[in-house]
């Protein structure tokens, strides 16, 4: 039996890596803002699976909450395994009219947070000679639509970076890169997504399952369904010029909630 923390564990794709890990007979430390939602759940999967739940309320836009994240991480008599670096949003509007306060907090919770406990997780993991970090990007991260995918090309090209540093410890480093999944993310973000193709979407649990097979044969990067496999083989292939033109057309006739 091992341990693993999930951040954003209340909603969406954490809520889902918390139910599939609760149910293989893993312990948990679930971290999000919403302490009701994390103690709901903690009992939930208390009672329907055994297991040890910690709840961990962190908002991780900020530093000092995120550094307690990483001392849990750090934690050499209560070894977290798997750190499961989930949480994010989606920004609520185009770089040059969004408010600057929405941008630092995604560049601080998907860029900053992820690092600092990276760090914190793979030098205990190293130390120990054992672990798995995933962290979740997304397909935005071979495109360019703001600073969503700049940061969540951070994500990708950081995990890539430490699955290298990390190599022969015993540690493995995945990048998930999901497409359009279904979650509360549209709604919080305000973006309008009635008028996409039903194929293009995938379920919350299915994510969870490829990315934890992907894990277990040591993946760095984790594409899960294969449409999108199609269309990150495609978006690496073509040459950029192509890709800053045609999916940022087809994204911006996604309109954006008042
Ligand atoms: N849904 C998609 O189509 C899609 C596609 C590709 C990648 N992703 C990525 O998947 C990850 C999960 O998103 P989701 O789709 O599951 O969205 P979601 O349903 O909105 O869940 C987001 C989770 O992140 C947490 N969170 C947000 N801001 C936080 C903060 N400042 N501090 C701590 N926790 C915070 C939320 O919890 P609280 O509100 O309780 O804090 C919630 O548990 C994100 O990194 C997202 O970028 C999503």
């Amino acid at each position: 039996m091992t341990t693993a923390l999930v951040t954003g564990a209340s909603a969406g794709i954490g809520l889902a890596f918390a139910h599939r890990l609760a149910h293989d007979g893993n312990d948990l430390v679930l971290v999000a803002r919403d302490r009701a939602r994390l103690d709901r759940l903690a009992r939930e999967l208390h009672a329907a699976h055994g297991v040890e739940v910690e709840v961990l309320v962190a908002d991780l836009s900020d530093r000092a909450a995120t550094w307690q994240v990483c001392d849990r991480l750090a934690e050499a008599e209560r070894p977290i395994d798997l750190l499961v670096n989930n949480a994010g949003f989606g920004l609520r509007a185009k770089f040059l009219d969004n408010d600057l306060s929405n941008e630092e907090a995604g560049l601080d919770v998907m860029v900053r947070a992820v690092m600092l406990t990276c760090h914190a997780a793979g030098r205990a993991m190293r130390e120990r000679g054992s672990g798995a970090i995933v962290n979740v990007s997304s397909v935005a991260s071979f495109i360019a639509n703001g600073t969503y995918s700049a940061e969540k090309a951070f994500v990708t090209v950081f995990s890539e970076a430490l699955a290298s540093e990390l190599a022969g410890t015993g540690v493995t480093v995945t990048a998930l890169c999901p497409g359009f999944t279904r979650t509360e993310f549209h709604d919080r973000a305000r973006v309008q997504v009635s008028a996409l193709p039903g194929w293009l979407w995938l379920e919350a649990d299915a994510v969870v399952q490829q990315a934890l097979t992907d894990v277990a044969a040591g993946k760095v990067i984790s594409v899960p369904g294969a449409q999108w496999k199609v269309v990150t083989t495609a978006v690496r292939i073509l040459p950029r010029p192509l890709v800053r033109g045609g999916p940022m057309r087809a994204l911006d006739r996604f309109r954006r909630k008042g």
